[in-house]
């Protein structure tokens, strides 16, 4: 695609090789593995990430929705897909008609697929509420489904797992993971005769299990339990309640990169953007960068973001706007900057480093970098690069 426009996402995807081989060094080849893949790909693209994992071996994805995938199996990836959200009667039927894997979390899901059965039976994973309150059947539900399973042949129970609310204190013996945990290692004995594979670790479980290496002994994290990274897969290695040196270990697989369109001189006292949030304290020169807010730029980093040019950090001055952001270049015009030179909002480069990630932005905003990943718009085209630079 032509960018008529050098605002773009690069994904690296040496980067995503580099982080999915770290995760899985952690496990054993056998255990169940399903990286998540929603939210277009937490943002880096659902097909460009899908089909990286399946050519890497990846048997099993996750999305939320239907439709996300939908657009996965449309895109010719032909890995298992499991759907995590609940569905409707229709909703069943596409599920049954395109063999995605159903996460069953309450009975009316049950009944749908039940309805939707074309004969032959319908694999499906179960999800058991350990604390998150959202989805998932009451452990105590236990007995009463294996009940409805074992009489009912339209199925095929192949799953059970949960979702971890506060994986970071994952290596607290009485923390809530472990109590999680617990909790789903009582309803396994029950389902045993299924064989079903059990999962239930996000970014943070994964972490916590990495950070007890083989000291587990005092924890429910089984050497079969299965995970299901997102955000770590994608670079990032979520706030732990513990010190760690995890982010070191995987690099973020998205940078967020324009130009500079214009360089322009104000001198001191003009104002810059709308409502002149910002007002030059002397004479000054000032960047425009094509990228704003309608691209997933947060209007609330509007001064006091920063983005990096040459290397150095620099600050975004004025309020962002939808197409384009202000930039304070006087403290770098030494290094003879030029019209067209690359700009980096975030990301991670070997100069750069993990100096201006998007946790930068996060920060800033109070907010995580799922948000900062996933917000970023489809107006961005998602650039691939192989390389490690
Ligand atoms: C059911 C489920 N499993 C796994 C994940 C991955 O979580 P993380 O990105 O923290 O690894 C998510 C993300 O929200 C999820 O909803």
């Amino acid at each position: 695609m032509n960018l008529f426009r050098k605002s773009y996402a690069e994904i690296n995807l040496e980067y995503l090789k580099h982080n999915l081989s770290w995760i899985r060094s952690h496990f054993s080849k056998e255990s169940f593995f399903c990286p998540m893949v929603k939210g277009n790909g937490y943002g880096h693209g659902d097909v460009i990430i899908g089909k990286c994992l399946e050519s890497e071996g990846v048997t099993h994805m996750g999305v939320c929705l239907i439709e996300e995938a939908l657009w996965l199996h449309q895109a010719g990836i032909k890995a298992n897909i499991l759907v995590f959200r609940g569905f409707d009667q229709q909703g069943a039927e596409e599920i049954v008609a395109r063999d995605f894997i159903p996460v069953v979390s309450q009975w009316d899901h049950l009944e749908f697929l039940s309805q939707a059965n074309k004969g032959k039976a319908i694999p499906i994973h179960v999800k058991f509420d350990t604390g998150m309150n959202r989805l998932g059947f009451p452990v105590s539900d236990a007995g009463k489904i294996d009940q409805y399973l074992w009489q009912n042949k339209k199925f095929r129970i192949k799953g059970l797992l949960t979702h971890l609310h506060s994986g970071e204190d994952g290596i607290e013996p009485e923390g809530k993971t472990q109590e999680q945990l617990r909790l789903l290692a009582d309803v396994v004995p029950v389902f045993r005769k299924y064989n079903p594979v059990v999962h239930a670790l996000n970014s943070a479980g994964i972490l916590s299990k990495a950070m007890l290496n083989g000291d587990q002994t005092k924890t429910k994290f089984d050497s079969s339990l299965g995970t299901r990274p997102g955000l770590l897969l994608y670079g990032y290695a979520p706030k732990m309640n513990f010190k760690n040196d995890f982010q070191q270990q995987v690099k973020p697989v998205m940078a967020l990169k324009s130009h500079l369109s214009e360089i322009r001189f104000v001198s001191k006292g003009s104002g810059v953007s709308y409502s002149h949030t910002w007002v030059a304290q002397k004479d000054s020169v000032i960047g425009v960068v094509p990228i704003g807010y309608a691209d997933g730029v947060h209007r609330g980093l509007s001064n006091k973001g920063l983005v990096s040019v040459h290397d150095h950090l620099v600050p975004i001055i004025g309020s962002i706007c939808m197409d384009y952001l202000m930039i304070d270049l006087t403290p770098i015009m030494n290094l003879k900057i030029e019209k067209n030179d690359s700009v980096i909002l975030f990301g991670y480069t070997p100069t750069l480093g993990y100096r201006q990630t998007a946790v930068a932005y996060a920060d800033i905003l109070g907010s995580i970098p799922w948000e900062m990943l996933t917000s970023m718009s489809i107006r961005v085209p998602r650039v691939i690069v192989e390389s490690s630079q």
